[in-house]
């Protein structure tokens, strides 16, 4: 079966082709990133962003055909981003979709974006099998959840305010630091040196797998505005916040997944979602995991390629594909609504 995925959920425009059959191959995908545009105003416009997906679609989903070497007479099911996201930029992805499915007589699968992240690790050279536990760190999300497989997640803790992703962003926005901010606050942070400013590692000890990040977003303005304001600080300070912020974020998610490991008895970590590119993070989870220093962990870790880390269009395919293979039932294309805010709980056992 061949699963034609879209993403235009934010800021990128992904279109993939998956083919089920035997293991499972992803044939092509194909990407475009809208941060240059967005840049000059210092994070996402929604209604740039819609106009965009609109011009991207086509030409990628043309660019995705010929990579994979297929024609869309070959498309079996058309899934795709129906949310959550920005309203218009969904609706551009779902409209598109429902469109070809329609148009090609194949069912159409609306699916949860978060969904794809969870699943995007098994698109990798060594992917986990289930059961595993999943550290999902996006822009909009922070959740540790129990996959016991396609379609069984447990919500183990979450954010109670601000996701870790856009922690990234708004601390890195209070130092000076473009859009988006999380890469650029990383590769400040490989600057700066460790220990020059203390920072709060919110709920590290809470007993429960659930995080605040905001406060810490607050510890860092204040520091800011103690040192005279983000315009009179050194290059060397700003990197030394900046190391000691992503040292207090990463603290906290090692720590909390490394408790959900132990408490769930799971030996397997997969990590997804935008954060999960940082390399700090990833340095870290290493050293506490079974080939880390010492050998001590007991677990492994998984991440998905730094390609399928961010939003894209391959873990929609997949997560389409997988959907189809466990049972669920794809509807008549056509009719469509998209769910800006739809919260991972309803699929939820
Ligand atoms: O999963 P994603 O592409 O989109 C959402 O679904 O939100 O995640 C985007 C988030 C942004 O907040 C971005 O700043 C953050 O992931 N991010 C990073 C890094 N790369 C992307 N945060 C920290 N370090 C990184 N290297
Ligand atoms: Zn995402």
């Amino acid at each position: 079966m061949l699963v034609l995925g879209i993403e235009s959920s934010c800021d990128e425009t992904g279109v993939a082709l998956y083919r089920s059959d035997g293991d499972g191959q992803l044939l092509a995908h194909a990407l475009h990133s809208q941060v240059a545009m967005h840049q000059d105003y210092g994070g996402v416009v929604p209604e740039l962003a819609s106009r965009d997906h609109i011009r991207r679609l086509a030409p990628l989903l043309g660019r995705a055909l010929a990579e994979a070497g297929c024609t869309l007479a070959e498309v079996d099911a058309v899934a795709y981003t129906q949310g959550p996201g920005l309203a218009g930029a969904l609706l551009v992805g779902s409209a598109f979709a429902e469109a070809l499915a329609a148009a090609l007589g194949v069912p159409a699968l609306p699916l949860h974006h978060l969904e794809g992240h969870l699943l995007s690790p098994l698109l990798s050279r060594t992917p986990p099998r289930f059961p595993f536990v999943a550290l999902l760190v996006s822009g909009g999300h922070t959740q540790l959840m129990h996959v016991g497989g396609v379609g069984d997640y447990r919500l183990l803790g979450e954010t109670l305010d601000d996701a870790a992703g856009e922690a990234f962003d708004k601390t890195a926005k209070l130092l000076g630091l473009g859009y988006p901010g999380g890469p650029a606050l990383s590769a400040l942070a490989a600057r700066g040196r460790p220990d020059v400013y203390k920072l709060p590692r919110p709920m590290l000890n809470s007993g429960d797998l659930d995080f605040s990040f905001s406060g810490l977003k607050t510890a860092v303005l204040t520091r800011v505005r103690e040192l005279g304001g983000a315009d009179a600080i050194s290059d060397e300070q700003r990197a030394d916040l900046a190391h000691a912020f992503q040292a207090a974020i990463v603290e906290v998610l090692v720590k909390k997944s490394v408790d959900a490991l132990r408490q769930t008895g799971m030996q397997q970590l997969v990590v997804a979602g935008g954060v999960g590119a940082n390399r700090e993070l990833r340095r870290q989870l290493d050293a506490r995991s079974v080939g880390g220093r010492g050998g001590r962990g007991r677990f492994t870790v998984f991440y998905p390629e730094f390609e399928y880390c961010t939003d894209n269009g391959a873990m929609i395919a997949l997560a389409g594909a997988l959907r189809l293979e466990a049972g669920v039932q794809p509807k008549a294309a056509g009719s469509f609504s998209v769910r800006p805010r739809w919260p991972l709980a309803e699929l939820l056992r």
